[in-house]
Parts: C-alpha cells; structure tokens; sequence
C-alpha cells in the first residue's frame, strides 16, 4: 500500500469511522480533533465498534489491539506534516472546510494527498483553497462506515489521474468498493438518495400514506435494509436539511431540491432523529424504540 501514513481530521461519527477502517487496514493513523469531547467520544465509538466486531468473529482480539495501537491523537494540525493522505471529515461548513485546507497545504508535505469527505459542497472550490489541487480528491464514505461497503471517489477538474488512481487503491485496502463520482451536487449516491428520503417526507407530509406504510413499502418492496424515514432519522433529519438547503440556493429551479416544510419545521422543534433520540420514530440509542 503506497499510503502508509493517513491523517483524518475531525473525530465525530464519520471521521472516526474512516479512522478506524484506515487504522484497521494497517495504516498508521494520526485523528487530529480540536474538541477534546468529541476526540474522546470518537475514540470510544472506535474502540466499541472494534469490540463488536470481534464479538462477531469478523475480526481477532489480536487484530483489534494491533488496530488501536496504530492510532495517533493530537489537536494540532503540525502533526499531520509527514502523512501521505489527509481525509477532512469536519463539520459541513465550507469556509471552515477551505481554511482547513489552506493551512493544511501549508504545513503537509508537497506529495501528500487531500481528501474531504464532504457529502454537500463541490470538491473543486476546497482543492482550489488548497494550493495543491492536482493532489486533491473527493472520498465520500457511508454511515456507519465500518459495515457500509462503498466509497465514492469524486473527481474533479485540476485532480491527476494517478491521484484518482491511489485514492481508488485506498478505497480498496480500506475494505471498500470505489466507484468514480462526479463534482456535482450529490455525487452518484445522495444525488440520487436525498430526492428519494425528500420524497418519502412529502408524501408522509400530503396525508397519501404512513410513515410505517413508506417504510414498509421499500424494505419489502424494493429490498432496502432501511425505509426512507428510518433511514432519514438514522442519518440525521438536520444534515438531510443541511445538504439540501444548500442545494436549493445554488439551484432554485429543481424541484428536487426543495425542502419540505415539515423536515424544517422538525429540525426546529429539536427532532433530528437517531442523534436526539426523537425524528419520525423514537430512538433509544442506536435502534428504533
Ligand atoms: N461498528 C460495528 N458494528 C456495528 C456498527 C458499527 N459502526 N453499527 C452497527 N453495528 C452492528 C450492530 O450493533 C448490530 O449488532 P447486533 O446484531 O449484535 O445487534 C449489527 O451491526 C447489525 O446492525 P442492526 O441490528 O442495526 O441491523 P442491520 O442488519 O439493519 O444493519 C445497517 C445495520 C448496516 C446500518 C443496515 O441497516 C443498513 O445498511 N442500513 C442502511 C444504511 C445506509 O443506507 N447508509 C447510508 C446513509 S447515507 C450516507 O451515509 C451519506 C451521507 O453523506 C449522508
């Protein structure tokens, strides 16, 4: 593996996820987290999926301890000099994601690799902010990401073909499927999921059918491990907002991409699913009550 030295920065559910996939492929791992809660509480959902997956036999008590022994923690970005590949995995705030970037190009050694999970904002505008855009590449993981099998790796104007390439390779040792996205809004996957969960809401929203009934309908019906609700609480009503407002300023004219009166008004009242503990469903941590 020519990536031997990963740096992830942002340790909440998606950043310790891609964390521990890196670190359980057998790169060393440095998770760079400024919130000393959120560095914990990462770590311990590390090493509580680690456990689980030995508890299931998908992995030795030998593998999870070499495992937690690669991981690295630090709150400054200087320790991420020497890595190979720095995955962004921070708050969707695109300023704070460019800054990020600008400083990181600044301190990262010239042959490192950027990458930015983001699910919502174009990859282009960050791997301009960088400095070094031919090295800089879209790797979009799924939640949770030690049991979701695919990364998205999105491929914008300035990237080299040989960077689309080691991403590609990273995507494979990590225990993925890679398959090429464009820099458009959603890639392949939200670009097609988000309209569907959106769609799901406003036909709950229109009175034409239950939220068990929608549910049901596409877990039965079409073979899906989550109906669309379920899955919209699961990933979080205010991040679906978040991406699809996001997308209705930049284009006003899709219908797509409204977002539905009722999904704003629950992020209001506090409902955001799974992570409060009340969406659609109730939650008792991570199963439906
Ligand atoms: N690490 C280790 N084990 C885990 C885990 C994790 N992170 N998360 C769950 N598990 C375990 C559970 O504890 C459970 O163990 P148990 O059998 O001992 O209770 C086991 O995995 C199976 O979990 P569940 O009982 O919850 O049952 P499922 O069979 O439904 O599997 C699932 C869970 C894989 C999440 C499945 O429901 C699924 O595939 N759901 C769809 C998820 C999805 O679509 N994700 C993509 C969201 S979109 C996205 O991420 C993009 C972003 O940009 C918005």
């Amino acid at each position: 593996m020519a990536i031997q030295k990963v740096g992830v920065v942002g340790c909440g559910l998606m950043g310790s996820g891609i964390a521990q996939v890196s670190a359980a492929a057998g790169s060393q791992v440095v998770v760079c987290e400024l919130a000393t809660e959120v560095l914990e509480k990462g770590f311990a959902r590390i090493e509580g999926s680690l456990r689980k997956l030995v508890s299931k036999e998908k992995l030795t008590a030998t593998q999870c301890e070499e495992t937690l022994a690669r991981f690295s923690k630090t709150q400054k970005l200087e320790d991420l000099a020497d890595c190979d590949l720095v995955i962004e995995a921070i708050t969707e705030n695109l300023e704070a994601k460019k800054s990020l970037f600008a400083s990181l190009g600044g301190i990262c050694k010239p042959e490192a690799i950027f990458a930015s999970n983001t699910s919502s904002f174009p990859i282009e505008e960050m791997a301009t902010a960088s400095g070094r855009p031919e090295r800089f590449v879209g790797l979009h993981f799924f939640n949770p990401v030690p049991l979701m099998k695919l990364v998205e790796v999105i491929r914008h104007e300035g990237v080299s073909s040989e960077v689309i390439e080691e991403a590609r390779a990273f995507g494979k040792a990590v225990g993925k499927v890679a398959i090429l996205a464009p820099d458009t809004p959603g890639f392949v996957v939200n670009r097609l999921l988000v309209p569907l969960l959106l769609e799901a809401v406003r036909m709950v929203e229109r009175g034409d059918a239950t939220v068990e009934d929608v549910d049901t309908g596409m877990t039965l019906g079409c073979g899906h491990p989550m109906g669309p609700i379920t899955l919209l609480d699961y990933v979080g009503l205010d991040t679906t907002l978040f991406i699809v407002e996001g997308w209705h300023a930049r284009y006003p004219d899709n219908p797509l991409f409204e977002p539905p009166a009722v999904l704003r008004s629950m992020v209001k009242d506090g409902k955001l699913g799974r992570k409060s503990g009340q969406g659609f469903y109730r939650w008792d941590g991570d199963k439906r009550a």
